[in-house]
């Protein structure tokens, strides 16, 4: 299977180096149009690097890309590719607005290929592994779950606000844990540096009773990753960055006070670590678009969650 990457910046980087080391595929080629370099090399393998798509199509077949140049790039770009038969894994967000979505994943089905789009933090094991204790029980019924996603301004995006590009990642792990789409969801943004673009925002959604509460920023001058959830029978704290998991058995004895309310006494209870088997999220990634190609597997991030994820983050 022949893959290439398209949009050599940051993220494409990423892809090319690991297309380069998985051994089912062959990575053949670079687009990026403002690439002055005709080849570059990842690992041992050494690609061709073209500036337009046209020409890269001419000298090579093509099974399946990653699109990875700019968010207002995708819808053109992912468009362009299904037309000519290609499977595509679009870096989040999945286009710049859900008519665009909804038109790439209707032309995917059309054309009965792959979509899925880079929501790379579902293939972070934290994240399974919190999945995992949720079905579990562990948590019991979930009142609420907080994330944070802030760090320093990314100087290279100039066509999203914060929400789009970071937002998007946590209402799509949110829809993903409970199960669900939120009943409503709000918010408030603003720019602080840049000016005009929004750069830090908190936003709030209701999932039937569990609330859950988003707090991002390109302002932070470190960068955090953390959920917490808090459950009718234990509490979890979790970081993307480290991977690790905190949980908090509840223990607490129940009885009524004297306006015949439930009322409860906690004990002191200890955290336990949640061992996470630790994988590299990327591969994981690719290895799901690659799967889902070759041996019709499932795609864990489906283009309409994307979508869903994009919508969401636009009410904002
Ligand atoms: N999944 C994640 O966690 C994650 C992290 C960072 C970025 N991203 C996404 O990846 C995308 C790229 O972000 P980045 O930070 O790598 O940006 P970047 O600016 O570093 O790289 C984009 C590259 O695309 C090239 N390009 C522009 N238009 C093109 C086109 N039409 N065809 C081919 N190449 C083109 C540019 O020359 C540049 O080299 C964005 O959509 C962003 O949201 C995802």
């Amino acid at each position: 299977m022949n893959v290439a990457v398209i949009g050599l910046g940051n993220m494409g980087t990423f892809h090319a180096t690991k297309y380069a080391s998985l051994p089912e595929v062959n990575f053949v080629a670079i687009c990026d149009t403002s690439q002055t370099e005709n080849k570059l090399a990842f690992g041992e393998i050494t690609v061709p690097v073209y500036n337009s798509l046209n020409a890269m199509l001419s000298d090579h077949h093509i099974d399946a890309v990653s699109i990875a140049s700019p968010t207002f790039t995708h819808y053109n770009v992912a468009k362009f590719c299904l037309e000519k038969g290609i499977h595509c894994l679009i870096e989040k967000p999945i286009a710049t607005t859900a008519q665009e979505a909804e038109e790439l994943i209707h032309l995917a089905k059309e054309k009965k290929l792959v979509l899925t789009v880079g929501h790379i933090e579902r293939f972070n094991p934290a994240v399974l592994k919190v999945k995992e204790c949720i079905n579990k029980g562990m948590l019991g019924d979930i009142s609420s779950v907080s994330f944070r996603r802030n760090g320093p301004f990314p100087p290279q995006i100039d066509d999203a606000d914060v929400v789009i590009d970071l937002a998007v990642h946590d209402i799509d792990i949110a829809n993903y844990w409970l199960g669900a789409l939120p009943d409503t969801i709000t918010g408030h943004k603003a720019a602080l540096i840049t000016g005009g673009r929004p750069d830090h925002a908190e936003i709030l959604a209701k999932y039937g009773s569990t609330h859950v509460f988003f707090q991002v920023n390109w302002v932070t001058p470190t960068r955090v990753r953390t959920a917490v959830l808090t459950g009718s029978k234990g509490y979890i704290e979790m970081d993307f960055i480290s991977k690790s998991i905190k949980y908090y058995e509840s223990k607490a004895e129940f009885s009524n006070n004297r306006h015949g309310e439930t009322i409860a006494k906690f004990q002191a209870v200890e955290s336990q670590d949640i061992e996470v088997e630790l994988q590299d999220s990327l591969e994981e990634q690719l290895r799901c678009f690659v799967g889902a190609i070759m041996k019709n597997n499932p795609l864990l991030v489906t283009p309409s969650q994307a979508r869903d994820a994009l919508e969401l983050a636009l009410k904002i």
